[in-house]
């Protein structure tokens, strides 16, 4: 794009007084910066991300784009996936008026354990930086900013706002650092999120390494906003590289700025300079008069949905396969489809990265659809979710329009109607503004076309809930909080309350909620409204899904986790399957040999039935079309194209599974550059499945490897692979580097490059770019090369490289 007339800018700045300078650099309010028209500034809107564009409200009658979670994205390895994925929500942040997408994710798999893992790419710095770059570059073709977050080891969740995360330079550089420095060095990045949590002492919104090597070496020109409350200090984050607080209208900058630059505590051209980036920004983004809309890519052709779909497919791992699969839809006979994931499957994770997609396909809608009613039969087999789930929005009316849906009434204290709105789903979150003065509390009515039998009904919220069905009050309580959850617990942990209700067809509810706390106005009310599954005799429950399984030519079980145990804001104490869901596979598997496993977890899960049943493909958060991609991938309609982009570990309690729980404030990353498969090499363990693995539906083999001459880029490394099958696959050829002798302390073995193939059957030539980064040790405030002979490994994952090849590095290089 063309470059910022900066210029036009300074003239700008000249314009404005320092209070008017000041009050651009904090939010408007939640999701808006700003607008000041005497310089021609419209306001802009920020909106997570990374994997949809929520906009500026959770209301589903405006729906958002759910991609796959960005762990499938990971594991597609593929830049051109990354570039495409970025590119769809480009053009989903302009559809929904979105200036800038809080994304990508790029922190790293530091832990297994890190309950925002779903949220980020790969355990590895190469393939994150990779990919990242690859999604910005997609996303801002569009003319909308990308903000990679959280700059920077922002890597686990407990203590997530104060935890001092202690790394030493080098591991900084060579991991933590390097997944970012693409993003603003290739890519480009618009702006960055600074991170809640400290680094070497200093939080992040505060920190030196905001300044070096973000602006100084990277020469990052964008805006580096805070992450949401941040910023808690005046002169310190001012006098760092942090140039925006969110969010607004109040902020630690606010009026105390104006007077800290008065004092002489920060230099006006500090501010000038955060004006300057806030205004490049506008400019980027076509929200300054005066420099012209920015030059946008054409929207591609194809549509979101389409994108989800196969990218879902794309990045679905078949880290098991006996034979079984694919099966063919022509000739299949009855399926058993197990598993509470299969009917409820998440498709997206917990916490900021929420959207509201307009519908979402599960595994047993996406099977069903293909194979027909008749060959597919469900069974729950074991209790996944937990607490109140919305209604499905497909078994509500609307009691006033007759229409789907719900009618939602604020009313002050007397009962007055303040507003009404017609919603389309039962799970509600209104804020600040979207509430109308003087509400007292939140009315909803619906009908719900009850399925036949006993369920246990009511609402999931903070605060007094009072509910009616059919005329009688069934509930009148509180939903409370315990203390121990973290910001945010009243949207995304509320406790749940149910009343137990027996039902012989459609039954009319109305539920009263009064949010606690919120005496002085009201400033949040969520709200889900909904049925809790409840299963009374788990054994019966799982011989009878078992039996089910028996009866039928083939069984799929959906596993996976519940966004009480993998969501935002907190850690995962167990990497177990929640609930009964291992003695669910091993009773099915018993039962049918012909048994395949779907887990539906944004991260690594323990398996521990693994080698007993025929399959295993890994759907992670597979976004809106997850089961769609699910049956196109088990009826081989496309390949399971991932590779895994991190370890799973065999039980979680390898020495090479690091911890993220701080002590005493501090959490010391003492394992140095030794992250991931780089320690399960160190430490000689053998994972579940290693770094880099995953199944098609082909046989490959690789063969010559040579090495190229060194160009200013770095070496390029041909091979010969040859698709041994009989169909067409998707091969990715990964090469890791090692050092024998080195005078530096390095990791077993490292991520050096790789090339993503799609080969029909015979021989193809592949060439594999390695970077000269790749040899690069971070020495001081250098990075150095060390001299003499390389070798490079060649194979399918970190652990099955057939070929080597040795490299010479003459000098530093
Ligand atoms: C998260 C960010 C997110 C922001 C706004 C924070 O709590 O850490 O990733 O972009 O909220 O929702």
């Amino acid at each position: 794009m063309a470059p910022v007339d900066e210029d036009l800018i300074t003239t700008l700045i000249v314009r404005l007084d320092l209070e008017r300078k000041v009050r651009l650099l904090t939010g408007a309010d939640f999701w808006s910066t700003p607008a000041e028209p005497s310089v021609g500034l419209r306001r802009m809107v920020l909106s997570d991300g990374p994997s949809g564009v929520r906009g500026e409200s959770f209301d589903e009658r405006t729906p958002s784009l759910s991609l796959p979670s960005s762990t499938a994205l990971g594991a597609t390895w593929d830049p051109a996936a990354a570039r495409r994925y970025g590119s769809a929500l480009g053009a989903e942040a302009r559809r929904r008026g979105a200036d800038v997408v809080l994304g990508p994710t790029i922190n790293l798999h530091r832990s297994p354990f890190g309950g925002r893992h779903f949220e980020s790419l790969s355990e590895d710095p190469l393939l994150t930086g990779e990919l990242a770059a690859a999604y910005v570059a997609g996303l801002q073709s569009r003319g909308v900013a990308a903000t990679p977050k959280h700059y920077v080891a922002n890597d686990a969740e407990t203590e997530r706002f104060t935890v001092d995360n202690r790394v030493d330079e080098r591991t900084l550089h060579e991991l933590y650092l390097a997944a970012f420095e693409p993003v603003v060095t290739r890519a480009g990045a618009w702006a960055l999120m600074s991170a809640y949590n400290a680094v070497n002492g200093p939080t992040m919104s505060e920190n030196p390494l905001l300044a070096e090597p973000l602006t100084g070496e990277w020469g990052f020109d964008g805006l580096v906003v805070s992450d949401w409350g941040a910023v808690r200090t005046t002169e310190a984050s001012a006098n760092a590289e942090q140039h925006l607080v969110m969010p607004g209208p109040v902020g630690a900058w606010g009026g105390r700025l104006v007077a800290a630059v008065r004092d002489g505590r920060v230099a006006e051209a500090t501010v000038d300079d955060k004006v300057r980036r806030l205004l490049r920004l506008a400019a980027r983004v076509g929200a300054l008069d005066g420099v012209g809309a920015p030059p946008v890519a054409a929207p591609a052709a194809e549509d979101g949905p389409t994108v989800a779909r196969e990218l879902a497919a794309a990045g679905s791992v078949l880290v098991r396969n006996t034979g079984e699969l694919p099966w063919d839809a022509a000739t299949l006979g009855t399926v058993a489809v197990l598993g509470h994931n299969a009917e409820l499957a998440r498709t997206q994770g917990g916490g900021s990265a929420t959207v509201r997609p307009a519908a979402v396909v599960s595994p047993l809608e996406g099977l069903r659809a293909v194979l027909g009613g008749d060959r597919v039969r469900y069974r729950l087999g074991a209790q996944v979710a937990e607490g109140v789930q919305p209604f499905d929005p497909g078994r509500i009316t609307n009691p006033v329009t007759g229409g789907p849906g719900l009618r939602a009434v604020f009313r002050d204290a007397d009962g007055a109607e303040l507003r009404a709105e017609d919603r389309l789903g039962a799970s509600l979150i209104w804020m600040g503004s979207e509430i109308p003065e003087g509400a007292d509390h939140v009315e909803i009515s619906l009908r719900w076309d009850a399925p036949a039998g006993e369920h246990r009904i009511g609402a999931a919220a903070v605060g007094h809930l009072t509910l009616d069905a059919g005329g009688t009050t069934v509930l009148d309580t509180e939903g409370v909080l315990t203390g121990d959850e973290g910001p945010g617990a009243a949207i995304f942990e509320a406790p749940s309350v149910t009343a137990g209700v027996t039902t012989d067809g459609p039954v009319d509810l109305v539920l009263r909620f009064r949010p606690s706390g919120q005496e002085a106005g009201m400033a949040l009310v969520a709200v889900t409204v909904g049925t809790e599954t409840a299963v009374a005799d788990p054994d019966a429950e799982i011989t009878a899904a078992a039996a089910l399984a028996g009866e039928s030519d083939v069984a799929v079980v959906v596993v996976g986790t519940n966004d009480r145990i993998e969501s935002e804001g907190f850690d995962r104490s167990t990497l177990a399957l929640p609930g009964h869901q291992d003695a669910l596979v091993r009773a099915v598997a018993a039962a049918n040999p012909r048994t395949v496993v779907v887990v539906n977890s944004g991260s690594p899960v323990l398996l521990p039935w693994r080698d007993e049943v025929a399959a295993v493909l890994l759907g992670w958060f597979g976004g809106e079309r997850f089961g769609e991609a699910v049956a196109d991938v088990l009826l081989g309609a496309a390949e399971p194209g991932g590779r895994l982009p991190t370890t799973w570990p065999a039980t979680g309690e390898e020495r090479s599974v690091l911890s993220g729980v701080p002590a005493d404030g501090v959490l010391r990353y003492d394992e140095g550059v030794h992250v991931g498969h780089r320690n399960w090499l160190r430490h000689g363990e053998t994972p579940a499945y290693p770094f880099g693995h995953g199944l098609g539906y082909t046989t490959w083999t690789l063969d010559d490897a040579t090495t190229g001459p060194w160009s200013p880029d770095g070496v390029e490394v041909t091979v010969t692979l040859t698709n041994t099958g009989t169909r067409t696959g998707r091969q990715v050829v990964q090469a890791y580097l090692s050092r024998r002798g080195s005078d530096v302390e390095r990791p077993a073995r490292w991520l050096a490059g790789w090339a993503v193939v799609d080969a029909a059957p015979g021989t193809t030539t592949v060439t594999v770019p390695v970077s000269r980064r790749a040899f690069r040790h971070r020495a001081g405030a250098t990075w150095a090369t060390e001299p003499g002979t390389w070798t490079l490994h060649l194979g399918f994952s970190v652990t099955d490289t057939p070929l080597q090849a040795d490299v010479e590095v003459a000098a530093q290089g």
